[in-house]
């Protein structure tokens, strides 16, 4: 049923485009398509409440997960409301060298009997270092993970997904232009594959290691302060050559910095080198559709508007 729900959205991306150049689809071959497919409603609200409540960042296809035990290590608050928690867990070998591009996920569960989560990883890759991070929002019915105390051992999948395809957009000869500038856009808790990749290398920006000299900027919307996850790490971003911009949409009295959305905040500043510019993205599907279609009308390559699903 997962994979129906899949082939519907790739069906209904390709009969949208099809109709763009050609006679349009007539309307029945898209019901049929929706009938075949019962549980796709069912998934899609899934989806819908869970990118809601800012926990799930994946719609719920790929692989079947092929489970083993990780351990946690570490819980703490993520931000200073403590809606948010990093939790750091020790994985298997296996599963650790099996990461290798900012932006994969993985599922986790305690057991059988729990709903598997899809988190996206917020460290950076390292072989050698078989512990994940991630940030999770309490919800629930999650309490098993967002409360779990050092020493919890759950359930975790491989690594899953592409992760952001930064190696054949930013790098690659692809375009005649080089990647000179990376802008980035979390929304939420969407921060955490942001996270992965500024911390990776493998964006190449000035200071932060790869050997780059990009300039980078990265614009991090939530509701008020006491939601900004990660704040400690603030400081270490800027010296490895991000521009931190937090964009707050209900900000106090007393906020001196960006309000409102991140689209907004974009739009207001503008693009400035668009064909030397790339981009990734992590959060609501308002936001990303937003903010790609300001980057692409200032003249970024859509090809080089990467997210991570
Ligand atoms: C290993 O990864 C975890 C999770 O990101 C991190 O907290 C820890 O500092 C890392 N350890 C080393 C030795 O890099």
């Amino acid at each position: 049923m997962i994979s129906s729900g899949r082939i519907l959205l790739l069906l209904a991306a390709a009969i949208s485009s099809a109709s763009a150049f050609v006679a349009p689809v007539p309307k029945p071959s898209v019901l049929t398509t929706t009938t075949n497919t019962q549980q796709l409603p069912i998934a899609a609200n899934n989806n819908e409440a869970n990118i809601r409540r800012g926990t799930v960042l994946f719609m719920g296809w790929g692989p079947d997960p092929i489970w083993s035990p990780a351990t946690v290590t570490s819980n703490e608050k993520a931000c200073q409301s403590g809606s948010c928690v990093s939790i750091t867990l020790s994985v298997n070998p296996e599963t650790a060298a099996e990461y290798a591009i900012p932006g994969q996920y993985v599922q986790m569960r305690l057991d059988g009997d729990t709903k598997p989560l899809f988190l996206a990883i917020a460290s950076g890759p390292d072989k050698e270092n078989a512990s994940f991070e991630f940030l999770i929002k309490k919800t629930e019915g999650n309490e098993w993970i967002t409360s779990a105390a050092s020493g919890t051992t759950v359930e975790m999948s491989q690594v899953l997904g592409g992760g952001f395809p930064m190696d054949e957009n930013l790098e690659g000869f692809k375009y005649d232009f080089p990647t000179q500038n990376v802008l980035l856009f979390a929304a939420g808790s969407g921060i955490a594959p942001i996270k992965a990749a500024m911390e990776s290398g493998q964006l190449n920006v000035a200071g932060s290691g790869g050997g780059g000299g990009r300039t980078a900027r990265l614009y991090y919307g939530v509701q008020n302060p006491d939601e900004l996850c990660f704040v400690e790490s603030f400081g270490q971003w800027e010296q490895m050559g991000y521009q931190i911009v937090p964009v707050l949409s209900q900000p106090p009295a007393d906020w001196e910095g960006r309000t409102g959305y991140v689209q907004a905040a974009l739009e207001e500043d503008g693009v400035p080198i668009p064909r030397n510019s790339g981009a990734l993205m992590c959060g609501m599907k308002g936001m990303a559709e937003a903010v790609k279609d300001i980057l692409v009308k200032a003249g970024v390559f859509e090809g080089r508007v990467l997210t991570n699903f």
